[in-house]
């Protein structure tokens, strides 16, 4: 799947096209990785833009760049054998001929799903774990709102949250995915915000003494109505902004500066990839949690290579429950 053209927002699948091409011949020192499943992810839209961000734009013409796990069929290096699993960069696509310093993680067999590497094991729950204990710092007993409550990163802040004692509320988008968020991840209640005609007055109706960490994966109206509730000397994690189409004019709201600074907060922005080391101490500790039934982990698979363009805007309607991934093989 080639992007074919910048999209100005939420990529559709007029800016991708599906073409056959041979598989490359494999280099000295490379690997031949078949794709079982494609992660479909948020970032992707913030890489298909031409826009300031923390990586390259992908190059138009070229492979779609997405996360997925597959099966090394070839190897010309020492250090990758055929038949081991792995989980990195290698696109929208069913092979992908690449150096080895495109795989993240080796895939270690465990009686969970090899999906798992992709949700629980992948960007998702990393993220949820390593910026929720590096930035949030929570103590058992604080309380900890958090954006896109009902999505993938949010159902596991929601569980991780509970399970270091704290009290996580939520934010999501519609009726369903409150229930969801109360039911099966953990949170003491969650509030619809497409329903709130003001966010604010719902946050202080749901936390009247305000709330110690912010896991904000959304910014915008939501973010700058959330952060004049935070108890003083709070965390704000900046995970994602969600409700931003498109950064490439400025975009105004409200002024939270005074907030910052008569509260005390940290407002800190985190990037997953600057934590590839930890990765695999990370998902050993997500596997043990998910093997001791301690946390679940919600997976929306669609099925075909042609499923990856409409995945990404299914995503930004906010129609998926759990992780959205392709599953190819
Ligand atoms: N910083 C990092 O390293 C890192 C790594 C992974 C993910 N993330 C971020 O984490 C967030 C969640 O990612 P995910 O993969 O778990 O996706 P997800 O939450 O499963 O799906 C995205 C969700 O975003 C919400 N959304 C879409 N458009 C929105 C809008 N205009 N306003 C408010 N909410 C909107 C929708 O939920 P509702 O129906 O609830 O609105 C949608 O289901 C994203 O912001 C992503 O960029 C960051």
């Amino acid at each position: 799947v080639l992007l074919a053209s910048r999209p100005s927002g939420v990529p559709a699948p007029e800016h991708f096209a599906l073409v056959r091409t041979p598989i490359p011949q494999l280099g000295n020192g490379q690997i031949l990785v078949r794709n079982h499943l494609l992660s479909v992810d948020p970032a992707q839209r913030g890489w298909a833009n031409n826009e300031g961000n923390y990586s390259d734009p992908v190059s138009l013409g070229t492979p779609m760049r997405a996360l997925a796990v597959g099966e090394v069929v070839e190897s010309s290096t020492p250090h990758y054998c055929k038949g081991e699993f792995v989980y990195g960069w290698f696109g929208w696509q069913t092979y992908c001929v690449t150096d080895p310093d495109a795989v993240l993680r080796r895939v270690t067999q465990s009686a969970l799903p090899l999906s798992a590497n992709l949700s629980l094991l992948g960007i998702n729950g990393l993220t949820a774990y390593l910026a929720l204990h590096q930035l949030g710092r929570p103590v058992a007993g604080e309380t900890i709102l958090v954006s896109t409550a009902a999505g993938s990163v949010g159902s596991f802040v929601g569980q991780l949250a509970r399970i270091l004692g704290c009290t996580p509320v939520g934010l999501t988008g519609t009726a369903e995915k409150v229930r969801i968020a109360q039911q099966r991840y953990g949170y003491s209640t969650a509030i619809n915000y497409r329903q709130e005609t003001a966010i604010a007055q719902a946050l202080q109706h749901a936390c009247p003494q305000g709330y110690d960490v912010f896991f904000d994966n959304t910014g915008g109206p939501i973010a700058d109505a959330a952060i004049r509730s935070m108890r003083r000397h709070g965390r704000i994690i900046q995970c994602g902004t969600a409700s931003i189409a498109s950064w490439a004019k400025p975009v105004s709201g409200v002024r939270n500066e005074r907030e910052i600074l008569t509260r005390r907060l940290q407002w800190s922005g985190f990037i997953i990839f600057d934590h590839i080391r930890e990765f695999a101490a990370a998902a050993e500790k997500l596997t043990e949690l998910a093997l001791s039934n301690k946390i679940v982990f919600d997976e929306e698979i669609l099925f075909g290579l042609d499923q990856a363009p409409t995945a990404l805007s299914r995503l930004y309607r906010g129609q998926n429950i759990g992780k959205l991934i392709v599953q190819l093989v």
